[in-house]
């Protein structure tokens, strides 16, 4: 291979505005790219100067690019085609924050199967997903994307994941190779403004960022993407520590690191290289194998390695990866084998039925008074909002190849749901304008119908990649309509539905405590007014759980339920406490909130031994009841509280959940496994320990200790041999 070949293979760029089909325009150009990586890449494919493509939609587009790159370069090298299949690639499942509120890996697994299945078929083989950061502060716009705040969530959703778009065989025609992202800290940005530094500490790194990666690698993923942000001043795209050193050294991790869009020469905004050669230099150096649309590898390393700041092993071992991965995904056997064949009609209706299963199962009613829900049969609807008839924003960000299908409104699914006329609709005012004008309608429509359905919320565009906000609350005039329409329903003595669309948990007090009843949607995919329909009508009952601390105000921020001790416990008469003098310190809701249409009550935790060996697995058991009046399903958390320990321990700390579904007036039991090995914890030199001595374990319906029932383990030192 010429060197110049050599760094095709390491070079990633869009097909752009190529002659041979579409591609999807943006979705983010995020900074000076490469200007001869935007035009027709075709000459360069025929060159060898490119390895591998983003964003191209359409099996015999792909199939065109890969013809010229098997058939007309001189290697015959075939291309790898990657894809932002973060949530669906053309059926769009609900967002990773709305499904990781299913708590179901099951779940995490199939719509990663499927969104794989329909995104091969259209040629692709890689997908940029799953993406694991964990996040904790609601202004970031990105939290839609991951698992929610907590690291062993983060590392389920990994597994789950990484097994779904994978499968057993990476050669599989219906295989992605996934891409573990954003490698990490990213979710820590200042502020929650996306893109901007993160500076944590090692522990927390280690503790909290760290353990989904883990997770990914020990899962087998394909490739790992370092995140855009520096980390306490190396930014991750050069930060050889973490990538050489813990990723590669030390987990072993021997597959493909592609940058992210543009971040190799990004190194040079960074304010750490002078020019692309020497940013392609540290890339490199730090193992970054794949440079996505910089440019900066294929101009900048002839350079580099002129002026000996890279070495030509090393340039080689890069392109070995990527060479082996394409191998692994079957593609010098065949590089047709994905988008040979067109999906069944079937195929597709089946992958609908799980994304409207997905989307109900996705959703958390917060609350629900006065039996609000489900409605009563027959019921007729004023359904208000402008995020009733929607469809975009159902999808929510990174909806990939979404919308081809149509997408199911809230208001097309209650109309099939409920009946011809039970649905009446007016929008009220738009998700972001000023405009009051239509609110008088949907006033109108409150004395028309049993109960009213609000729905209101951010667009998909306000979520996701640089849609960080300052104020995560309703935009636009969404706040006047509401107040408006309680009013109005309140003379009326109609109970208010409210459905919040969001990519994060807004911060909505105001709303969630004049409503009667109020679901967190996130934004549930192509079917979601299919999913919403079966939760509001009782067809399904609610069973999602927040994966995230929803706060009362943005000066609780960042909160969320693992919060280490303090001396000074917040005590209400006590004024050296640890409070605020103007706010509550607990929550609006704690992790794992979310309410069901049964009524459980748990009883009889029971531990199967007292004493557990670092080797050993306890069994833990709780007794379920469901004593209201409807079938439902159940959540139940298993956290631990290490309380006397060389280095704090947060307060709880997750490590199991479970479901149950019940009949009312059934009774069950949840068994959850609790392996010593996973009560191992960084000790005062951050490497792994078991430490003997007592742990409370602790089971219930979330995060507040107030409903936990609790046990404890002697967790005892391994005897001598
Ligand atoms: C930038 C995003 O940060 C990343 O998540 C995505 O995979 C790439 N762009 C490619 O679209």
């Amino acid at each position: 291979m010429s060197l110049a070949e050599k760094l095709g293979q390491l070079t990633m760029t869009t097909a752009g505005s190529a002659v041979t089909g579409p591609t999807l325009t943006g979705p983010i150009v995020t900074g000076p790219i490469d200007p001869t990586s935007t035009g027709d890449s075709t000459e360069s494919i025929r060159a060898g100067t490119v390895g591998s493509m983003l964003n191209l939609i359409g099996a015999e587009h792909v199939r065109e690019m890969q013809r010229v790159a098997v058939e007309e370069s001189r290697l015959g090298i075939p291309l790898l085609f990657g894809f932002d299949v973060v949530h669906g690639y053309r059926t769009i499942f609900p967002i990773p924050l709305g499904e990781a509120a299913s708590f179901e890996p099951d779940l995490w697994a199939l719509t990663a199967r499927e969104a794989a299945k329909e995104a091969a078929a259209a040629g692709l083989a890689m997908t940029f997903a799953p993406m694991l950061d964990i996040a904790r502060d609601p202004r970031w716009g990105r939290s839609a994307e991951g698992p929610g705040e907590d690291p062993w969530i983060g590392m389920r959703m990994a597994d789950a994941k990484v097994r779904g778009f994978q499968g057993d065989d990476l050669a599989a025609p219906i295989a992605l190779a996934a891409v573990a992202k954003h490698y990490c800290a990213y979710g820590a940005a200042t502020a929650g403004r996306d893109y901007a530094s993160a500076d944590i500490s090692e522990r927390t790194l280690r503790e909290v960022y760290l353990p989904p990666f883990a997770a990914a690698v020990a899962a087998g993923v394909s490739a790992v993407m370092p995140a855009f942000n520096d980390l306490a001043g190396i930014p991750m795209t050069a930060h050889a520590a973490l990538i050489k050193g813990w990723l590669r050294r030390r987990l072993g991790f021997d597959g493909v690191i592609v940058s992210d869009y543009n971040a190799v020469a990004e190194l040079i905004r960074h304010g750490i290289a002078a020019d692309l050669a020497q940013a392609a230099a540290l890339a490199l150096n730090a193992g970054v194998d794949i440079d996505m649309m910089g440019g900066a590898y294929r101009h900048g390393l002839p350079i580099a390695l002129d002026r000996g700041w890279v070495a030509s092993v090393d340039i080689d071992e890069a392109v070995r990866r990527v060479l082996t991965l394409k191998w692994k995904l079957g593609l010098f056997d065949d590089p047709y084998r994905r988008g040979a064949d067109p999906e069944s009609s079937e195929a597709l209706a089946v992958r609908r039925r799980l994304a409207r299963a997905a989307a109900a199962r996705s959703l958390v009613l917060l609350k629900n008074e006065m039996n609000a829900l489900p409605l009563p049969s027959g019921a007729r609807v004023a359904l208000i909002g402008p995020l009733a008839d929607a469809p975009r924003d159902m999808r929510g960000p990174w909806a990939a190849a979404g919308g081809t299908d149509p997408d199911v409104t809230v208001l097309a699914g209650l109309e099939a749901a409920l009946g011809e006329g039970k649905v009446l609709h007016a929008p009220g005012v738009d998700i972001a304008g000023e405009n009051l004008a239509g609110v008088a309608r949907a006033l109108e429509l409150c004395a028309q119908a049993h109960a009213i359905v609000l729905c209101l919320g951010e667009s998909e565009s306000m979520s996701g990649e640089a849609a960080s906000r300052a104020h995560p609350h309703l935009p636009g005039r969404q706040r006047q309509l509401a107040e408006s329409v309680f009013e109005r329903a309140r003379a009326l003595r109609k109970p208010v539905i409210v459905l919040v669309f969001s990519g994060r948990p807004l911060i909505v007090p105001w709303l969630i405590e004049r409503a009667d009843a109020v679901i967190a949607a996130w934004f549930p995919g192509s079917e979601a007014g299919n999913g919403i329909a079966d939760v509001l009508t009782g067809r399904v009952s609610p069973s999602g759980r927040t994966p995230v601390t929803w706060a009362r105000n943005l000066g609780q921020v960042p909160i969320f339920y693992a919060a280490r001790p303090t001396g000074r416990p917040a005590a209400p008469n006590d004024h050296y406490t640890s409070k605020y003098l103007d706010s509550p310190s607990d929550p609006l809701f704690p992790f794992g909130h979310g309410l069901t249409y049964g009524r459980f009550v748990l009883s009889n935790l029971r531990l199967s031994k007292e004493t557990l060996l670092e080797s050993e697995t306890l069994t833990v058991r709780v007794d379920v009841a469901n004593q209201g009046p409807r079938t439902a399903e159940e959540t139940v958390f298993l956290f631990t509280h290490d309380k006397l320990a060389s280095v704090a321990r947060p307060v709880l700390e997750l490590k199991g959940f479970g479901k149950i579904k019940l009949d009312p007036g059934r009774s069950g039991t949840v068994t959850l496994p609790l392996a010593g090995a996973d009560l191992r914890f960084l000790g005062l030199d951050l490497e792994p320990i078991f430490e003997p001595g007592e742990v409370e374990v602790l089971i219930g319906p979330c995060a507040d200790r107030s409903k936990l029932l609790a046990a404890t383990v002697h967790l005892a030192p391994a005897p001598r041999p």
